[in-house]
């Protein structure tokens, strides 16, 4: 296993649509797909993340993994077991939205307030290349569509309606985090 540079905001690969993963490689002899998902894993981990997205690791493939327990940079946030999707793909968004504090480890020092539909409907594949489909709610909704955004290019500062609710994590935790329980109904 091995820890993964990060690709930050501005490096053209997080703007990238990133390529369908062919399924017959998960299973292949050299491992190599095997072997990048458990770094990314492991560099998740490292980076106190609560996903990370294949682009962001220099990788323009359609694969993600998420995991939340005991985070610090999301202290409160619910947990999440250690899941890996591959090619996964939106089918549902409900008509609700949540807004919640997001922050990226491409953008580490900032947080932005991100309206998201507060249910959404995801089939992807397992590590194994079985199909699997969830239904999401609450802040796995919120994860998932901010992993998967990554896929098509996207960072959390396009899906923001209001750019006055931008921060650096300092000055979120000084002067937002106290009150965002009362504006957000997810962290
Ligand atoms: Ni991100």
């Amino acid at each position: 296993m091995a820890l993964l540079q990060v690709a930050k905001l501005g490096d053209p690969i997080l703007r990238q649509k990133a390529e369908l993963v062919d399924l017959e490689f998960l299973n292949s002899q050299d491992n190599k797909m095997q072997a990048l998902i458990d770094d990314m894993i492991e560099t998740m981990r490292e980076e106190d993340g609560v996903g990370l997205a294949a682009p962001q690791v220099f990788q323009s493939l359609r694969l993600v993994v998420i995991e939340c327990s005991l985070n610090e940079r999301y202290s409160e946030a619910p947990n999440i077991p250690l899941t890996i999707l591959i090619n996964p793909s939106i089918k549902y968004y409900g008509e609700d939205t949540v807004s919640g504090w997001e922050g990226c480890l491409s953008l580490k020092d900032l947080r932005g307030l991100v309206p998201r539909s507060s249910k959404i409907i995801v089939e992807y594949f397992d590590r194994k290349g079985d199909p699997v489909t969830v239904n999401a709610e609450g802040f796995l909704a919120v994860v998932l569509q901010h992993e998967i955004d990554h896929l098509d290019g996207k960072v959390f500062l396009d899906r923001m309606t209001d750019l006055s609710q931008l921060a650096y994590v300092e000055e979120f935790e000084k002067y937002i985090a106290d009150k965002k329980t009362l504006e957000a109904e997810s962290p």
